[in-house]
């Protein structure tokens, strides 16, 4: 079996290229990933010299390029995580949210049809339905929840998805899609909630809480969500929507105020700022689908894995230091610009 894994650089596609390397010795495991600022080699140098891993610098917008991969390592599956992922740059400059989430996706499926797939699955997220309201904690998005988008991130995922549903229906080609909800974890790029908390924290900088801090996000461990998707493209049903997430709403609030504690920090640190334009006000999955049809269920409680988090990025420093003094982007040309 030879899947490519776009976006393995980064935070998701990273820590799933460790979990079906371990699991499944006998796969050959391609990433694809053009590192763009969130993309960091470094994080994949455990696996840099496995035999059964290979990584292509490559954008998936580049027609050439992907065909040409695709020509070389006939790959069985796709698994796309490729993607500008942050809401807030969304906001700044959405095009190029567009290019890459909406034509790399029509690229890579495009590729897809021409050279033949078993399985073509795209990683998608819960922000495609919108937003739920706080005084209705009745209220979970299904895979039924109408699409109903406020970023243009959470814009350009949704058209993605319905180009990858149209794809399916027009050409008959075999996808998948899944919907999942705040992921935190190692290798976690630290302009995001939980890792720039952790790392403010650490030097004792102020933690910028959006507003009064009252969203709600419904948070998974990464290896969780990399299980999921595991399942579904290995025995999930073709053209079907699949929502992942572990019933575990928090405030952003009280995710900063526990950051603080477990770093014996003071909650004085804690600065409210602006809040973010069109900010949702609450995720919640319902994960019943995947649950009942594949037997899903997270395993790791936001109490431990928020220890386990906190406890990487102190074992992990210079990871996230080089990030932050902008290190990491020398990372590819020192090692590998010669090869
Ligand atoms: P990330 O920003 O950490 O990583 C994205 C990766 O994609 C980087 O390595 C980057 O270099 C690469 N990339 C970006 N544009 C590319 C292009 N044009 N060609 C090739 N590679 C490119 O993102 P993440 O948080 O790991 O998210 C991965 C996927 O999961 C995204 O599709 C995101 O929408 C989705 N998702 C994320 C979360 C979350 O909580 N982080 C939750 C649900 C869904
Ligand atoms: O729900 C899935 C989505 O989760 C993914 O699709 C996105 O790719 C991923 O980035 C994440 O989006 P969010 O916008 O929820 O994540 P972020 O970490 O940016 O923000 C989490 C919450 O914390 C949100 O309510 C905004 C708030 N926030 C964020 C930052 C960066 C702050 O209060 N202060 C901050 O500095």
């Amino acid at each position: 079996m030879t899947i490519i894994v776009t976006g393995g650089a980064g935070f998701i596609g990273s820590n799933f290229v460790f979990h079906m390397l371990g699991k499944y010795p006998d796969y050959r495991i391609i990433c694809l990933d053009c590192l763009t600022y969130a993309g960091n080699l470094s994080t994949l140098k455990s696996v840099m010299d496995n035999p059964n891993f290979r990584f292509v610098k490559e954008d998936i917008t580049n027609r050439e390029a992907v065909y040409k991969l695709f020509e070389e390592e006939k790959p069985d599956m796709v698994v796309n995580f490729a993607a500008e992922s942050h809401v807030d740059r969304s906001i700044e400059n959405p095009e190029i949210f567009l290019n890459t989430n909406i034509l790399g996706t029509a690229v890579l499926m495009d590729a897809c049809r021409k050279y033949g797939i078993k399985r073509y699955h795209q990683v998608s997220t819960d922000e495609v339905y919108g937003d739920l309201p706080l005084d209705r904690p009745d209220l979970f998005f299904t895979e039924e929840t109408p699409i109903h988008t406020s970023s243009p991130y959470s814009s350009s995922k949704a058209g993605a998805d319905l180009l990858v549903l149209a794809y399916h229906r027009t050409y008959g080609l075999p996808v998948s899609i899944s919907r999942c909800s705040n992921n935190y974890g190692p290798y976690h790029f630290p302009e995001k909630l939980i890792p720039l908390m952790i790392a403010n924290a650490l030097h004792d900088k102020p933690l910028p809480v959006y507003g009064k801090g009252e969203n709600v996000r419904d948070w998974l461990y990464v290896e969780d969500h990399c299980r999921a998707i595991d399942l579904v493209i290995h025995k999930g049903r073709e053209g079907e929507v699949y929502n992942i997430g572990g019933h575990n709403e928090m405030r952003n609030i009280d995710i900063v105020k526990m950051i603080c504690k477990e770093l014996g920090k003071p909650e004085s640190l804690i600065t409210y700022v602006t809040d973010r334009k069109g900010h949702d006000m609450r995720y919640a999955i319902d994960p019943t689908k995947i649950h009942n049809e594949l037997g899903w269920l997270p395993e790791t409680k936001f109490a431990d894995g928020i220890k386990k988090t906190i406890k990487w990025y102190l074992e992990n420093q210079e990871w996230w230091e080089t990030i932050i003094s902008g290190e990491y982007r020398n990372y590819y040309e020192k090692m590998y610009g010669n090869r």
